[in-house]
C-alpha cells in the first residue's frame, strides 16, 4: 500500500457463450465487479473505462453491463478490435484506469474463464476468490459487526519505521541502531529530563489543558499572540485537527508527493480528495505547478518545508510569489518539523505571513531538535481567529503534563539545540562525502536525514542493513522503490551505517 494515491490501470478479460445482449451485458458485469473488487475500487476512483470486444461481438453491449455494475457516472469507451486470425473468439477486454494507494505489484488483472489462456501469468489472480460483495463495504465477512465510514477505506495504515525491538526479535541481533525516524541521536535535552523526573509525583493530576506555561514561553519567542498558538499531541495531530476544523467531503487538500503521509491521511479522514503534484526538479514542493492547481474545491494546501523525504526546501521568495496567487479561502500550511535544522540563508519566514493575518498556518515540533518525540508535543501557530475555530475540535488534554514540563525545559536548553545541530551539520558533511565515495547521488538536505538512490531497487539492500543491525527508511513507503532515507546519526552511528552500506552493497 502506497500512503498516498497514484493512477494505475487494470486489465481484464473475459469471453462469452454467443454474440446475445444478455450475454455481453452479465459478463461485462461480472467482469467490472471482479476487477474492482480485486482492487478495492470504489465508482468515484475510477477515471475511465475502455471495452474492446472481438469482432464477432457487438460493442453496444460492454457499457450496459458496466452501468449494471453500478458505474452510472463512469465514461466509457466500447469498441471492436481489429480482427485478427486465431485469436480467442467472443471475448470482452477492459482497461480500468483509476486513482489507487495500491503499489504495481499489488494490482489484481482479472482473467476470467477461457481468457484465462490470454495471460496465463495474470489469470491465478482472477481465479482466486473475490468476494463481490465487499463491493459493499461490509464491515465484516459475517455482516455481524456495526457498518463503518467508507472515506476511511483510503486510508493506509501509517507504516512507522522498524522499531528496535522488533527487528532484535526478529533477527536475533542485539546491537541495533535505529536511522529511521528522524529522531535527535543525543537523545532528549538534559534539561527536560531532570525536569520530568521531578515532576513524575504529580502524575495523578490531570494536565493544565490551555498548556499555559508553554504557551507563553513560546508565544514570546516567536513574538506572536498567545492565542495564536494550538498545541497537539505531535504535530501530526495538529495536522488531524486542521483536517477535522476545515475539511468536508468534496473539498480538496492539494500538496505535492513523495512527502510526509498525515496530509493525505487528514484529507481522507474527512472524505476529502487528495490533489497530489509531483515534486520540483529540485526535489522540494512545486509552488509554481500549485499555484495553477488550486481551483474552486481547493480548501487545504500544505507545504512541507524542508520536504520529507527529500531534506529540500522552497526559498522565500517563491513563498512571496505563491502566497501573491493563493485565493481568499484557501489555508496554506507550512510543514516546518525540521524549521531548526535549517541553515540555508533564504529559507521563508513563514512566521511573517502568519502575523500578517494570512490564511497560514505553520507547523514546528520537540520531536526533532529538542529530543522529545516520545512524548508527544507540536504545534501550530495560526491567526487568532482560525485557531480559536482549530480550538473547537481539540480533546480538552490532548498534550500530557509530562509533555508540557519536557517541552519547556527543553525549550530552554540551548545547549543541547546547539550540540544538537552541530552534531548535525558535521554528521550530513561527513555522510555527503561517503555517500559520493559509493557513487551514490543524494539529495542536499535541510534536515537531520539524508534521501539517497541507489538506482536500482533497493530492497535487498534494506533487508542487509536491518540484518547487520541498522534500521533506515525505505523509499517504498514513499513511492520511491530505488531510495533510501538515512537519519543524520552519532559519529559513531553514521561510520556503523556506511560500513553497512558498503557490505550491503557487497563492496
Ligand atoms: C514533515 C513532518 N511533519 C510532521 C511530523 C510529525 O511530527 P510530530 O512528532 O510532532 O507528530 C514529522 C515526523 O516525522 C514530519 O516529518
Amino acid at each position: 500500500m502506497l500512503s498516498f494515491p497514484v493512477t494505475r490501470g487494470i486489465r481484464g478479460a473475459i469471453t462469452v457463450e454467443a454474440n446475445a445482449k444478455s450475454a455481453i451485458t452479465k459478463a461485462t458485469c461480472r467482469l467490472t465487479q471482479m476487477m474492482m473488487a480485486a482492487n478495492q475500487v470504489r465508482a468515484e476512483d475510477i477515471a475511465c473505462i475502455i471495452f474492446t470486444v472481438t469482432d464477432d461481438l457487438d460493442a453496444a453491449f460492454p457499457a450496459a453491463g458496466a452501468r449494471q455494475a453500478g458505474l452510472t457516472d463512469t465514461p466509457l469507451l466500447c469498441t471492436n478490435e481489429i480482427p485478427v486470425p486465431d485469436s480467442l473468439p467472443r471475448c470482452i477486454r477492459a482497461l480500468m484506469l483509476l486513482t489507487t494507494n495500491l503499489g504495481l505489484t499489488e494490482m489484481r488483472h482479472i482473467y476470467l474463464g477461457e481468457a484465462a489462456s490470454l495471460r496465463p501469468d495474470w489469470a491465478a489472480q482472477g481465479d482466486a476468490e473475490i468476494d463481490i460483495k465487499s463491493l459493499a463495504y461490509k464491515s465484516s465477512e459475517d455482516g455481524k459487526a456495526p457498518s463503518y465510514r467508507k472515506a476511511i477505506l483510503d486510508i493506509a495504515p501509517y507504516q512507522p519505521g522498524k522499531p528496535i525491538s522488533e527487528l532484535q526479535r526478529e533477527k536475533g541481533v542485539s546491537d541495533v541502531i535505529k536511522l529511521a525516524s528522524n529522531e535527535n541521536p543525543l537523545g532528549p535535552s538534559p534539561k527536560a529530563v531532570a525536569a520530568l523526573e521531578e515532576a513524575l509525583g504529580g502524575l495523578h493530576i490531570y494536565p493544565d489543558g490551555s498548556c499555559f506555561e508553554l504557551r507563553r514561553a513560546l508565544a514570546q519567542r516567536m513574538a506572536v499572540d498567545e492565542s495564536q498558538l494550538i498545541f497537539g499531541n505531535g504535530s501530526d495531530e495538529v495536522i488531524k485537527m486542521l483536517g477535522l476544523t476545515f475539511l468536508e467531503p468534496g473539498d480538496e487538500v492539494l500538496f505535492c508527493q513523495p512527502t510526509f503521509s498525515e496530509y493525505a491521511f487528514a484529507a481522507h479522514l474527512m472524505g476529502a480528495t487528495c490533489r497530489v503534484l509531483s515534486l520540483a526538479d529540485d526535489y522540494a514542493y512545486d509552488l509554481e505547478a500549485m499555484a495553477l492547481a488550486i481551483n474552486p474545491a481547493t480548501k487545504l494546501v500544505f507545504i512541507c518545508n524542508p520536504n520529507n523525504p527529500t531534506g529540500a526546501y522552497v526559498r522565500e521568495d517563491a513563498v512571496r510569489e505563491f502566497l501573491a496567487k493563493v485565493p481568499d479561502g484557501v489555508l496554506v500550511v507550512f510543514d516546518e518539523a525540521y524549521y531548526e535544522y535549517v541553515t540555508a540563508p533564504d529559507y521563508p519566514d513563514s512566521l511573517k505571513y502568519v502575523r500578517e493575518g494570512r490564511n497560514v498556518v505553520v507547523l514546528r515540533t520537540f520531536s526533532k531538535v529538542y529530543g522529545l518525540a516520545g512524548l508527544r508535543v507540536g504545534y501550530g501557530i495560526a491567526p487568532k481567529h482560525l485557531a480559536e475555530l482549530v480550538h473547537r475540535v481539540r480533546e480538552p488534554f490532548n498534550v500530557n503534563g509530562l509533555a508540557q514540563i519536557g517541552a519547556l525545559a527543553a525549550l530552554s536548553d540551548e545547549e543541547h539545540v546547539a550540540k544538537s545541530r552541530l552534531t548535525n551539520s558535521s554528521g550530513k558533511a561527513w555522510l555527503y562525502k561517503e555517500l559520493s565515495k559509493l557513487g551514490l547521488m543524494y539529495i542536499p538536505t535541510e534536515t537531520n536525514f539524508i534521501f539517497f538512490d541507489l538506482g536500482h531497487d533497493s530492497e535487498t539492500v534494506f533487508q542487509r542493513l536491518l540484518e547487520q543491525g541498522v534500521i533506515v527508511r525505505s523509499g517504498s513507503v514513499f513511492g520511491c522503490p530505488t531510495w533510501l532515507r538515512v537519519t543524520i546519526g552519532t559519529f559513531e552511528e553514521n561510520e556503523r551505517f556506511i560500513n553497512s552500506l558498503r557490505k550491503a552493497l557487497g563492496e
